[in-house]
């Protein structure tokens, strides 16, 4: 029985999780409505919120999981990456934890937990698979042997699949954070209206690149020479076809370094987390382009998505074999863990 601790970015969340799968409670305070005013996340705001947040949240987690600390085998944390604000009041409060109640302290990559989040279902997902991690902060393909053995295929070199999500609602005007508006507002679009690029789609290395995609958006919506200035002269069904064409461009290019990153490692399992693993576009049509490779698909549950604590609690207990409980000199560690290979080698198809 493990309580989760995550404060990587800007929400404060703390789970319990027996047995790496049965979610007792699991609550995430969003500080949304404290960052949205700026258009983006603030770290100093969020490292405050953070320590506003935590002890409530951890006490109404356990009280909802009917459990006190003396019940716990153990207590997990976010070590990174993320913001080292925000980390470091998740790090000290586990230590904190952990030293007051004599249980072992598990530090987890907040990236390798999304990674793994898919086994939050009923079934664990039949390792070796294939990783595509895609959030606010990340966008990544990882072989994963199993919960112990994770390696990087490729990264974004620039923006992540979240961030142009975020930026591209911020030229519509659609308010933050831009994916959950994007995913609607595109439904009532047309994809094939606008051609926006599909940057490295067929090429054969596992990194992605989407700034030059939020550019051409940008472009496009501002107009030659920006004579717009901005998105106001779009009627709304031609914002709408704006999105929807982005929204295919992005995940068009996800789905297909995904299945190939398949089919370069020869896996037959593919597993998807993150934020924008919870886009409706991009969970059909992976869906669609794995059952025509002959994959199978297992997507992490909608809540489990977006950042949370359960995801950290459940990979613990994967890791954790009751020797590698870190000491109470753990430091939050702002960048990946462990980085496989730099943003700009190329993996050869
Ligand atoms: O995993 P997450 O909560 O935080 C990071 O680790 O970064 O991901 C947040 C990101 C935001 O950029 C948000 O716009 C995006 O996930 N997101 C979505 C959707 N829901 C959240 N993007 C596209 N479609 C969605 N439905
Ligand atoms: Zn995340």
């Amino acid at each position: 029985m493990i309580l989760g601790i995550e404060t990587s970015c800007d929400e404060t969340s703390a789970a319990v999780v027996v047995n790496g799968r049965d979610v007792r409670a699991s609550l995430v305070s969003s500080q949304v409505a404290l960052h949205a005013k700026y258009g983006g996340i603030v770290p100093e705001i969020a490292s405050r919120a953070h320590i506003e947040q935590l002890r409530p949240i951890v006490e109404q987690t356990l009280a909802q999981a009917g459990v006190t600390y003396g019940d716990l085998t153990a207590i997990a944390v976010t070590v990174g990456p993320g913001l080292v604000g925000s980390l470091l009041i998740g790090v000290s409060a586990a230590k904190t934890l952990a030293l007051c109640n004599g249980l072992p302290l598990i530090a987890v990559d907040h990236v390798e937990a999304h990674a793994t989040s898919a086994a939050l279902t009923a079934e664990t997902p039949p390792w070796p698979a294939v990783a595509l991690v895609v959030s606010g902060g990340h966008t990544s393909l990882y072989l994963v042997r199993d919960f112990r053995d994770i390696e990087l295929l490729g990264q974004t070199v620039d923006d992540a699949a979240g961030e142009a999500f975020d930026k591209v609602a911020a030229v519509l005007e659609l308010g933050y954070p831009g994916g959950p508006v994007i995913d609607e507002l595109a439904a009532r679009g047309n994809p094939k209206a606008v051609r926006f690029p599909r940057t490295w789609i067929h090429k054969p290395h596992f990194n992605f690149s989407f700034s030059g995609l939020k550019t051409a958006v940008l472009y496009y919506v501002y107009g030659a020479g920006k004579k717009y200035g901005s998105a106001q002269h779009l009627s709304e069904s031609e914002l709408a076809d704006v999105a929807a064409s982005f929204q295919s461009a992005l995940v068009q290019t996800l789905v297909t370094k995904t299945v190939a990153a398949a089919r370069y490692t020869g896996v037959s399992n593919v597993v998807v987390g993150g934020g924008v693993a919870a886009n409706s576009a991009l969970r059909a049509e992976l869906q669609t382009a794995c059952d025509q490779a002959g994959l199978r698909l297992f997507l992490t549950p909608l809540e489990y998505c977006t950042d949370n604590a359960a995801m950290i609690a459940a990979l613990a207990y994967q890791r954790w074999q009751g020797d590698e409980a870190a000491d109470l000199w753990l430091e939050p560690r702002a960048g990946l863990l462990r980085p496989g290979p730099r943003a700009r080698d190329e993996v050869m198809l």
